[in-house]
């Protein structure tokens, strides 16, 4: 999973449903006026007809243009606050029939200034976080969850000391990550094997990050890198700022880099996601399978030497997913 598509749609059904109730909200007021209190219906109406005016006039080239719009726009005010007062001795509030909206800041469109607005991110969010509060498989990657005994305490690996030996530092590590997680803050590499834990510390660290309220986006580099590839050749359902959300995300999660395609594109891409955040102190958490000369031979020099400064936890130990498959 991770921070995908879905999480636009949710947030844009959202903001429909939303849109939806608002506009059925304004009908039934509109109607209840109807019945009670015609007067007011028909101040109503009228200033309908203003507009509708207006509208022509514009349409209209030529004339005296100006001074006409001007007359109608002092009989649209007059009407207006003429409304204001018949709802008023009505006992309803002066903007009773005014439009609704929840947020005043993009009227519900989701969109302010040609990007998307705060409640439109904060949809998206709260639909990325429920998902991983929710009793999908991925409410069982937290700290709790992980548990060392997969990893062999009696063989020292290569390295020394036991693979648990080393999984136990590297989950003390994660956790006390979480657990400090501040900003500005430095980022982390957790690099291993398949099936060794990577992704389930990755998002345990996500979802603890995320409640302590930071701005969080998880997701794998195949399907970050897939979003922001379609939306910037303009094959993106909407407006959407992947690259510009990834980049100023307070931490970023990216999991499994060296799966993602590699294409002159998604190494520009992850060069400036990597590049933009270490130069503003923002925190990422990478994960990858691939080795260090496999990540200076894939990615080059120039984001290698990023990657390369990053604290490093190595992941040891035997696929963890096929001993649980064994467990049955
Ligand atoms: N220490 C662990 N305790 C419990 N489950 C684990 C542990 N390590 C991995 N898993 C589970 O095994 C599967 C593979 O782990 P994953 O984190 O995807 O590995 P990686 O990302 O390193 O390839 C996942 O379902 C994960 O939840
Ligand atoms: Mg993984
Ligand atoms: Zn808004």
């Amino acid at each position: 999973m991770g921070f995908d598509s879905r999480f636009f749609a949710i947030a844009e059904a959202e903001l429909n449903r939303i849109q939806q109730k608002n506009k059925y909200l304004s009908e039934t007021r509109l109607e209840e006026v109807k019945l009670k209190f015609p007067d007011t219906y028909a101040l109503r109406t009228k200033i309908a007809g203003t507009c509708a005016r207006l509208l022509s006039v514009i349409a209209e080239t030529g004339g005296n243009t100006a001074e006409k719009l001007s007359e109608i726009e002092k009989d649209n005010m007059a009407l207006r606050d003429q409304l204001k007062t018949s709802l008023i001795s009505h006992g309803l509030p002066a903007d009773y029939l005014d439009p609704i909206y929840d947020c005043k800041k993009c009227c519900d469109t989701g969109i302010v200034d040609g990007k998307r607005c705060s409640c439109f991110m904060e949809k998206v969010k709260a639909a990325a976080s429920s998902e991983m509060n929710r009793s999908s498989p991925l409410s069982l990657c937290t700290f709790d969850e992980f548990s060392l005994s997969y990893y062999d305490d009696t063989t020292p690996t290569p390295l020394g000391p036991t693979a648990r030996k080393i999984m136990e530092i590297n989950l003390k590590a994660c956790r006390k990550y979480a657990e400090e997680f501040h900003l500005p803050y430095n980022g982390m590499l957790l690099r291993g094997r398949t099936g060794l834990g990577k992704t389930h510390l990755s998002l345990s660290i996500a979802s603890a990050v995320i409640d302590k309220g930071y701005n969080v986006i998880y997701g794998s580099a195949p399907d970050l890198l897939r979003m922001i590839e379609r939306e910037h050749f303009g094959n993106a359902p909407a407006d959407l700022d992947t690259l510009g959300m990834v980049i100023r995300a307070d931490l970023l999660v990216l999991d499994d880099l060296g799966a993602e395609f590699d294409t002159k594109f998604s190494q520009s891409a992850l060069y400036n996601i990597i590049n933009d955040r270490i130069n503003a102190s923002r925190p990422t958490v990478i994960s990858t399978n691939l080795e260090h000369n496999e990540l200076s031979g894939r990615y080059g020099e120039r984001i290698y030497s990023r990657i390369s400064t990053m604290e490093e936890l190595y992941f040891t130990g035997s696929d963890v997913r096929v001993k649980k498959a064994a467990e049955g």
